[in-house]
């Protein structure tokens, strides 16, 4: 047998720790710190004992457990709260008892172990399996259910949940990321009371619009960043979400996390699986801060298609033209991005559409062929530009949708997500396709394939997805099978999204939904980076990079800066604010070059080769939180890189202080023995312009001094940042 893929049959018997007696009846999914510990009981019940940090021995194990709860509830045998599972069996049944059969564990490679605990009906052919990813270095849990029907005829599925974790501490509270177009990822946090609170996606598609399916869960006293217990779950899946938190009269805490099961009843054939998508958490005794540094790291390694690797620095076209642009336009702006030290050009929206032009958002969508009157050399002209001036070249699709008004729609109206006799149900002039249709997933596949095979060159795909779903009905399935459109929409255009990215493994991914809408483990793993936000105001992007990072890391985070005033806020804020949100994630651009005097433009070639240098330290090092702007007048955060020989820290001020900001920055993550140098960069623009930092700036400190006697200088104005360079002496030039 393959030592790597070698199957190791566990029966009941693993610890957390490493070593000691075997726990009888427990079964263990640890990580190098963590351990999430069930038990089987004399009636082969399979119920949560414990989760937390990683246990030495047998007799922690048995003492730190919890009052025991179901590990995978079910509605009627017994369970009074809100079920993981709730089918009605082929006589009509309506409960569900599952008991314990086996479980295996698996290492995969040197660094996952995969536990599947299989569970049986006590009378029916219903079969469970619970399946745990361990990431071990990572500390995080990926855990998935697989619900198989082995009965004569169908059954029925209402609740549907991928995990069901239970806690127990004297007070829960609740961090959710919620927002809208243009103010995505806000964060706020509640006391949970007695009874029920849910955080939920009804929208299908685009389904984050709204509320991202991402939360905290603190545990004994508000989310802290350095301390205390606190567990990071996300769900890995583009669709309609469901976490639903449930505190009994006992103060247990039971957490539901899957597929929303709002009207998608499920009917499960004889014979087939219904997988659940993964939720991934992590458990935290350190605070938040471990919890986003473990994702990311994760999420480099395993959430994020080529998350170790290289991105390039983007012009894109939209806030530059919007739909009215030419051929000699875009050469103009290619050129002017190649001499400001751009390494990619990003055509976005209106380049197709010729029966129906794509000169607004009215018409075109769906219609996958270049505009000859706008474009008369086609794409490869473009991409031929792009490359002989060394930028690499992108373009934006959004295979999913059609506008009423295209060829497409006339060919197809049978494509479209609609139900008979209502209004077709319009969202910026455009309509879904209908991906449970088999067809309809072909033609999304065919569009990028097609794309990308007839223009050879281009090496970077943005693929957008504007409305969310509103009259959900299919005119594939049948009426009977009409509530499973969300789950088969979404496990449709994951299986699209996993072609397209196998077929080209090389052509970096956007994801984007106007802006954050598609922000999901499910996703990502098919994606290079995403758009957080339309919203590149600085002020507002200082918020919403802040909650996006809690759960995904830098390198996938597409950063822009744009004009000022900024085209959706009408705030107007310093060219250097705005360069230094966009350096503090992935660096691009929105701008038309034309319309910048040449002072910024030079001010954008430093800040470009600028990023070129800390871009590895920031895409791949660990992120620290230092101040929150939910909290203070200045918000500070921090990357450093594993080697903790870099750092870069970034300070924001997001309230005036009329008698200046004196916060001390105490940095974090540093080695306290190392000797660091810094460096304030990114400067304002001018000859002469003096540091901000200059008291520190050719002196050496030792990380200890650093991180507990820390920074001080003032920051006084509106919209002023500060870009701090830390580097072991020799490694930074001073300026
Ligand atoms: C919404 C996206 O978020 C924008 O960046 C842009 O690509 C437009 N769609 C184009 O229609």
């Amino acid at each position: 047998m393959n030592t790597t893929k070698k199957a190791i049959i566990i029966l009941l018997s693993s610890l957390c720790g490493t070593g000691g007696l075997a726990a009888q009846k427990h079964i263990t999914v640890s990580t190098q710190n963590t351990c999430l510990a069930l038990k089987v009981t004399d009636k082969k019940q399979l119920e949560q004992v414990y989760f937390g940090n990683r246990l030495k021995n047998d007799i922690e194990l048995q003492t730190a457990a919890l009052p025991a709860a179901a590990a995978y509830s079910t509605f009627g045998a017994g369970h009074t709260f809100e079920a993981a599972l709730r089918a009605v069996q082929t006589d009509g049944n309506t409960s569900t008892d599952l008991r314990y059969v086996s479980h295996r564990t698996e290492a995969q490679g040197s660094n996952i172990i995969q536990t599947t605990i299989s569970l049986k009906d006590a009378y029916y052919e219903l079969n469970v399996d619970l399946c745990y990813k361990a990431y071990q270095k990572e500390d995080v849990i990926e855990q998935w259910v697989e619900i198989k029907n082995n009965q004569a005829k169908s059954i029925t599925l209402h609740n549907f949940a991928s995990s069901d974790l239970s806690f127990k501490a004297a007070e829960y509270y609740v961090t959710q990321f919620h927002g809208n177009w243009a103010e995505e990822m806000k964060m706020s946090e509640q006391l949970l009371d007695e009874g029920i609170k849910i955080i939920d996606s009804k929208l299908g598609v685009r389904s984050n619009q709204f509320t991202h399916p991402c939360f905290l869960l603190s545990l004994g006293q508000p989310a802290r960043e350095d301390n205390g217990e606190v567990v990071g779950g996300t769900l890995a899946w583009p669709g309609s979400f469901q976490f639903c938190f449930e505190v009994d009269p006992l103060r247990n805490l039971r957490v539901l996390s899957g597929i929303n099961p709002y009207a998608s009843t499920y009917t499960l054939e004889k014979g087939k699986t219904f997988k659940t998508p993964a939720l991934l958490y992590t458990y935290s005794n350190s605070g938040t801060g471990t919890v986003s540094r473990r994702f990311h790291r994760w999420a480099r390694q395993y959430g994020v298609k080529n998350g170790s690797g290289e991105r390039s620095i983007l012009l894109n076209n939209w806030e530059a033209t919007y739909f009215d642009f030419d051929e000699a336009k875009l050469v103009q702006i290619i050129d002017d991005a190649a001499k400001m030290g751009f390494e990619l050009f990003l055509l976005d929206d209106g380049w197709f559409g010729n029966k129906y032009p794509r000169d607004s958002d009215k018409a075109g969508l769906g219609d996958w062929q270049t505009n000859t009157k706008k474009l008369p050399h086609g794409i490869p002209f473009l991409i031929e530009e792009a490359h002989k001036r060394g930028l690499k070249f992108g373009i934006w699709v959004e295979p999913e949708m059609v506008n009423p008004k295209s060829e497409l729609y006339e060919k197809h109206p049978d494509w479209i997500i609609t139900q008979p006799h209502r209004e077709l149900s319009l969202m910026r002039n455009q309509l879904l396709l209908d991906l449970s249709n088999p067809k309809v997933q072909e033609f999304v596949f065919n569009v990028i394939d097609n794309i990308l095979a007839e223009n050879p060159g281009i090496d970077y795909v943005k693929w957008d997805c504007n409305r969310y779903i509103t009259t959900s009905g299919s005119q594939y399935l049948k009426p009977e099978q009409q509530s499973h459109l969300w789950i088969d929409n979404a496990n449709a255009i994951l299986g699209v999204m996993e072609k397209v990215s196998a077929k080209y493994p090389n052509v970096c991914f956007m994801a984007c939904s106007g802006g954050g809408g598609r922000m999901d483990y499910g996703s990502m793993k098919h994606f290079d980076e995403f758009w957080i936000s339309d919203n590149n105001d600085p002020l507002q992007r200082i918020f919403t990079q802040w909650g996006g990072q809690y759960f995904f890391p830098a390198i996938g985070m597409a950063s822009h800066v744009s004009a000022s005033p900024n085209h959706i806020s009408g705030r107007s804020a310093p060219l250097k604010y705005r360069f230094d949100i966009a350096m503090a994630a992935k660096l691009g651009m929105d701008m038309q070059p034309v319309q910048m005097t040449e002072e910024e433009k030079e001010f954008s070639r430093q800040g470009i080769a600028t990023y070129k240098q800390i871009r590895p330290t920031i895409l791949h090092g660990d992120l620290y939180r230092l101040l929150s702007p939910y909290e203070h007048n200045r918000t500070a955060y921090m990357y450093v890189s594993e080697n903790k020989q870099e750092a870069v820290v970034f300070n924001f001020l997001v309230r005036k202080d009329i008698n200046g900001d004196r916060q001390t920055v105490l940095l974090k993550g540093l080695d306290p023995d190392k000797e660091y140098m810094l460096l304030e960069i990114n400067r304002e623009a001018g000859k002469g312009k003096k540091s901000r930092i200059s008291e520190y700036e050719g002196k050496k400190f030792s990380g200890d001094y650093l991180m507990t006697v820390g920074l001080r200088f003032t920051m006084s104005n509106e919209y002023e940042s500060v870009v701090i360079r830390v580097g072991q002496s020799g490694t930074i030039r001073m300026e």
